[in-house]
C-alpha cells in the first residue's frame, strides 16, 4: 500500500482523516554483521519497500492500533508497559512521541508493512521509525531519530540491539549504501557501482529476533570485553594476533567481531574501486565467519548461499541478525533474472524480495 491508500484505510476504519502519513524502508546489510554494538563499521542499504503508516491524535487514554497484516485493533493504555502483542513496537514508539512532547494524548495508527517479520530486514526498526516520523518535528536530525528509535527497542521492548538498523532506515535513500561508524555515528552515503546489483532472497525460514540468541551473543561479547579489559572489541581488528581467551566459544565470538570489522574496511576499498570480485569474496568469508565463529546461520541458509554463488553471484551471505531469514547476494547488473531462475529451481521455498 502507498501512504495514500493507507490514509484511505485509516479513514475507513477510524471514521476520521489521518493528520500524518509516512514511510520507512526496510534495510539489507551488505557486510558488518553483529559488530554495531561493538563500535564497528557497517554497510547497510535501505530497500525500496517498507512500512507505510497513517496517524492521528485522538481523544481518550487508549491508543488504537491497526495493521493491514492483522485482523484485530489493539487498544493500548497510554503509559502501560509492553503487552507481548504485535502492536508493542508501535505502542513503544507512541510512548516515546509522548515523552518527547510531540503527542499530547492518545493516537490512532493504521499501517501496512511489506517487510517480512523475522527475515533480517529490520521490520521492527522500520515500524518504530515510521511512527516516530509521524509525530516528530520536521527538523529532527536523522541521527536523533535513529537513537530515539533504538531507545524504544532498549527501554520498551527490552531488545539490546545496536544502532545499524535505525541509522540505515533514517539516513540513506533507497539504493544508497551507508558506511556507518557505529561508535561516532559518523557516516558516508556511497552509491552502488553502476555495474553491480544486489539481490535479497528470503530462505523461507523465519526467526524471532526476540528469541534470546541475539541477546546471548551480546552477553557473550560483553563477557569477552570484560575479560580482555576492552571498551570496543572491534579495536582488535587492527591486531595481527588476537588475545587468548580460555573459553573457546568466546574466542570464536571475538574472532568474528574482529575479523568482520577488518572485512568491512577492505570491502569499503573494494566498493570505492568498483571491485565486485573482491567485495563478493569478502561477503563469502563473512558468511563463513557467521557460520563457524558466530553460530548464527542454518544449514538451509548455507545451501542457499552456496547455490547463489554457484548460479553466478560474486558473493552471498546471510544478512541481519541471522538464525534464518534472508541472504543478500552481489550480482553483475542485468543478470538477476537468469540468476534467480537457477536459484529458485533448487530452492522452492525461497523467494526473491529484491
Ligand atoms: C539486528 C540488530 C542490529 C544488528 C544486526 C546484526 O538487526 O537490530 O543492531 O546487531 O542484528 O548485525
Amino acid at each position: 500500500m502507498t501512504t495514500d491508500t493507507v490514509a484511505e484505510s485509516f479513514t475507513a476504519l477510524f471514521g476520521e482523516a489521518a493528520n500524518a502519513t509516512c514511510f520507512a524502508p526496510g534495510r539489507v546489510n551488505l557486510l558488518g554483521e553483529h559488530i554495531d554494538s561493538h563500535g564497528g563499521h557497517v554497510l547497510p542499504m535501505a530497500l525500496p519497500f517498507g512500512i507505510s503508516l497513517a496517524a492521528a491524535a485522538i481523544d481518550g487514554d487508549h491508543d488504537r492500533i491497526a495493521s493491514a497484516q492483522f485482523d484485530d485493533i489493539a487498544q493500548y493504555r497510554c503509559g502501560a508497559p509492553k503487552t507481548g502483542h504485535w502492536s508493542d513496537y508501535i505502542a513503544g514508539a507512541l510512548e516515546t512521541a509522548r515523552s518527547q512532547g510531540w503527542l499530547a494524548g492518545a493516537a490512532a495508527i493504521y499501517c501496512d508493512s511489506a517487510i517480512p517479520v523475522g527475515a533480517g530486514l529490520s521490520s521492527s526498526a522500520a515500524t518504530i521509525i515510521a511512527v516516530l516520523k509521524a509525530f516528530a518535528p520536521d527538523n529532527l536530525a536523522a541521527t536523533d531519530l535513529a537513537t530515539l528509535a533504538q531507545s524504544v527497542e532498549h527501554d520498551f521492548i527490552g531488545m539490546p540491539c545496536g544502532i545499524m538498523d535505525q541509522m540505515a532506515i533514517a539516513v540513506p535513500a533507497p539504493g544508497e549504501i551507508l558506511l556507518l561508524d557505529c561508535r561516532s555515528l559518523e557516516y558516508e552515503r556511497l552509491p552502488l557501482p553502476s555495474d553491480w546489483d544486489i539481490a535479497v532472497v528470503h530462505s523461507g525460514q523465519h526467526r524471532a529476533l526476540a528469541d534470546g540468541r541475539y541477546r546471548q551473543r551480546i552477553e557473550e561479547a560483553g563477557r569477552a570485553r570484560q575479560l580482555l579489559g576492552l571498551t570496543w572489541l572491534t579495536d582488535l581488528a587492527r591486531e595481527d594476533t588476537l588475545p587468548a581467551l580460555q573459553d573457546p566459544v568466546l574466542s570464536r565470538r571475538v574472532r568474528h567481531i574482529a575479523s568482520e570489522e577488518a572485512r568491512v574496511m577492505q570491502a569499503v576499498e573494494a566498493l570505492r574501486n568498483g571491485n565486485a570480485t573482491a567485495f563478493g569474496a569478502l561477503m563469502q568469508i563473512g558468511h563463513h565467519s557467521m557460520v563457524k565463529d558466530f553460530d548464527a546461520s542454518t544449514p538451509e541458509i548455507d545451501r542457499l548461499v552456496a547455490d547463489a554463488v554457484e548460479a553466478g553471484a560474486h558473493g552471498a551471505r546471510i544478512t541481519g541478525a541471522g538464525f534464518g531469514g534472508c541472504i543478500v547476494a552481489l550480482l553483475p547488473r542485468g543478470e538477476k533474472g537468469q540468476w534467480w531462475r537457477k536459484v529458485s529451481t533448487i530452492h522452492a521455498k525461497a523467494s526473491l524480495l529484491f
